[in-house]
This record gives C-alpha cells, structure tokens and sequence, in this order.
C-alpha cells in the first residue's frame, strides 16, 4: 500500500491494483484526454475540420467519462469516504461548469472572438478536475478499498462509459435518480446523433439537408427529455442550472 493519500499519478500500475483497477483506467483514460487536448490547441490555430474533429474528440471522451464517474464512481465514494459528498460535490461543479462551457462552444463557431477563451477555460477545469481526482479523491478511495473493490468498480465504471451520452446536458442533474433515469434515452439520442455526423462526413455533406433535419428532430428530443421534471431529481443547487 503507498504512503497516506499519496497522488495515483506517480504509482505503479500494481499499487493501483493493476490494469483493471478504478484507479489505473482514470489515469489512463486522463492521460488520453491530455493528448487529445493537445491535438485541439495544435489544431486552433488552423480551424476548420481538423479542429472541429479534434475538439469532439475531446468532448466525447469527456462527457462518457464524467457521466459514469458520476453514475457509479462518485455514489461510490460516497459511501465509502465521510467527506465523501462534499469532495464529490466539488468535482461535480467542476463537470457542470464544463458542460455549460463546452454548450457554449457548440453554438459558438471557431471564428467567434469567444471561441479562444471558452476553450482555453474549458481545458483549464478539465486539468483541474483531473488533478482533484488523481490527487485526493482517488487516493483517499485507494486508502479504503481492496484491491477487488477497485477492480469491480473499475469494471461498472467501464461498462457504464461505454453506454453513456456523448454530449453535454447541463439541466440534467449530475447524481442519481435522476442522471441514472436519464441515462438510456440521452445516450440512444446522442449516439443517434452522432452516426448522423459521421455519415454527413462520410458523403461529405451531399445528404446536407435531409441530415440536418433528422439531426434538429434528434436534438429537439433530447432537450423534450432534460426538460422531464424526473431527470433533475437528486440534483444538488450547487450543480443546477
Ligand atoms: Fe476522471
Ligand atoms: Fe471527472
């Protein structure tokens, strides 16, 4: 066992509890998110596609990572930790601020004078959130749980990241019930959406107006389910927008 709340940045992949382990799939899928943002500043200069590409990268990797943080990771360390819920509640602002940030570059194009500073705050909570959770949420849940319990919720947390939204849903609440409730119709709607992007790429934008109809009917349903009374259940005023 490393010393006391000793950041996972620096272990070993066994002291996280090997591969599979809660802890070193974080580090790892944070490390990915560190490249891909990267890509994003190379590519901001330049605009255009490789931008665009470059940034929903990132924000697919972002948002199926924080929904299932929040889906079975935080209720987690919740239970396991007594200062469980202030220190999640302090992450899940940082997820909310950046799903208001990047709802915001959505409608926003490159050549906006805001589009700069929306992305370079929007990568700044994004390091923060990574270092709150390698450096003290992690650690401490590291302190209390075996190596099996890392690795089980190394697994829910995995399983769920495959199978959660793609996009940002800043009304939603960001605990349970109501993020759980949300969860299926958000992730078809969003990954609907998705294939919809692709294919416009893939026939490079000769389906244009069809696609973009289907696309609009797609979005319209999603924002029909955030405006649900059921799916803000459980949200805490800090969070709520
Ligand atoms: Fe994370
Ligand atoms: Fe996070």
């Amino acid at each position: 066992m490393p010393e006391q709340d000793a950041s996972i940045a620096d272990q070993t992949v066994d002291q996280l509890g090997g591969r599979t382990s809660i802890l070193a799939r974080q580090r790892a899928d944070h490390a990915r998110l560190n490249r891909l943002m990267a890509r994003a500043r190379e590519t901001e200069a330049e605009g255009g596609i490789a931008h665009a590409v470059a940034l929903r990268a990132v924000a697919r990797l972002v948002f199926t990572h924080a929904f299932a943080e929040e889906a079975v990771l935080f209720p987690a360390a919740r239970r396991a930790l007594p200062d469980g819920d202030p220190l999640t509640l302090r992450i899940e602002s940082d997820h909310q601020e950046v799903d208001e940030l990047v709802t915001r570059l959505d409608s926003s194009s490159p050549d906006d004078p805001r589009h700069p500073e929306l992305l370079r705050r929007t990568f700044a909570v994004l390091d923060e959130d990574v270092r709150t959770e390698e450096d003290e949420l992690l650690p401490r849940l590291q302190q209390v749980l075996g190596r099996r319990q890392l690795r089980l919720l190394g697994w829910r947390w995995e399983l769920l990241r495959r199978a959660s939204p793609t996009r940002p849903h800043p009304v939603v609440s960001r605990r349970p019930p109501g993020q759980t409730l949300s969860a299926l119709p958000l992730t078809v709607l969003d990954r609907s959406r998705d294939r919809l992007q692709q294919l416009d790429e893939l026939t490079r934008g000769r389906l244009g107006s069809p696609l973009s109809v289907a696309d609009r009917l797609l979005a319209g349903a999603a924002g029909a389910v955030e405006r649900l009374p059921v799916v803000r259940r459980g949200e805490r005023p800090e969070t709520s927008r």
